[in-house]
């Protein structure tokens, strides 16, 4: 499972442009990837990048874990508007953290660190924000993520970000299950919106949940 996915990241670390686009909305293919597949109109996007980064506020100062950073392109800009005391950007794919790092020209406040979210290699308590955006679907041991992402944290923390849930938009499920699924992008089982709360409310003290289409987006309080 680990392989594929490992090979799956692989090929897009080496078309990071391509990705970038998508995930950017910016380039022909990647609007109608987000449109046709996501579900995610141009207004829709913009709820959709606002959910994922709720959680993060302006004047954020502490130590904060993004897992997985993927290639950066939606993070790294808000990253470098920051006055953090630590930022660490991990993912473990090399390939994707290789974009990251080319991605990250002119940003000198974040660290990248190559590991697996399963097995982080932090002590308790390390950091007092951890982001995780479009991770949670594709991790193989979704368990052992959400147990690594809470300990790292410390009390008072906060864990924020989106993930992929099931069940909110036909069309989308049809193409995680058919293609994502299929290639190694996204892992099974997913969570249903229910099924997230359920589980952050009993991990968490202070939990906001909502969707935009099949994205669910979260900030809770440990
Ligand atoms: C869909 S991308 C999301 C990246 C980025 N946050 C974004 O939104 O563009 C999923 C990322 O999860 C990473 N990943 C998958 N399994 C992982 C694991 N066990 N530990 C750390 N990163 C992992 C992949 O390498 C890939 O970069």
């Amino acid at each position: 499972m680990k392989d594929k996915i490992e090979r799956a990241y692989r090929r897009v670390g080496r078309l990071a442009s391509m990705y970038d686009g998508m995930m950017l909305n910016s380039s022909w293919l990647g609007r109608l990837a987000m449109k046709y597949f996501w579900q995610l109109t141009d207004e829709k996007y913009e709820a959709f990048i606002n959910q994922a980064f709720a959680g993060v506020p302006d004047d954020f100062s502490g130590r904060l874990l993004e897992i997985p950073v993927g290639t950066g392109v939606l993070s790294l800009p808000i990253f470098e508007r920051l006055k953090a005391e630590r930022i660490v950007c991990a993912d473990f794919s090399t390939e994707m953290l290789e974009a990251a790092r080319a991605n990250a020209a002119g940003v000198s406040n974040v660290e990248f660190m190559q590991c697996d979210v399963g097995s982080l290699p932090f002590d308790d308590g390390s950091f007092d924000h951890v982001l995780s955006i479009n991770g949670f679907h594709a991790f193989p041991d979704k368990e052992a993520a959400y147990e690594e992402t809470r300990r790292v944290l410390c009390e008072g923390g906060t864990f924020s970000g989106c993930m992929y849930v099931k069940g909110l938009n036909g069309r989308t499920d049809f193409f995680v299950e058919q293609f994502c699924e299929r290639h190694g992008f996204f892992t099974p089982p997913y969570e249903t919106l229910t099924t997230l709360a359920e589980r952050l409310k009993s991990m968490y003290s202070a939990v906001e949940i909502d969707h935009v289409e099949a994205f669910a987006g979260f900030v809770c309080r440990k």
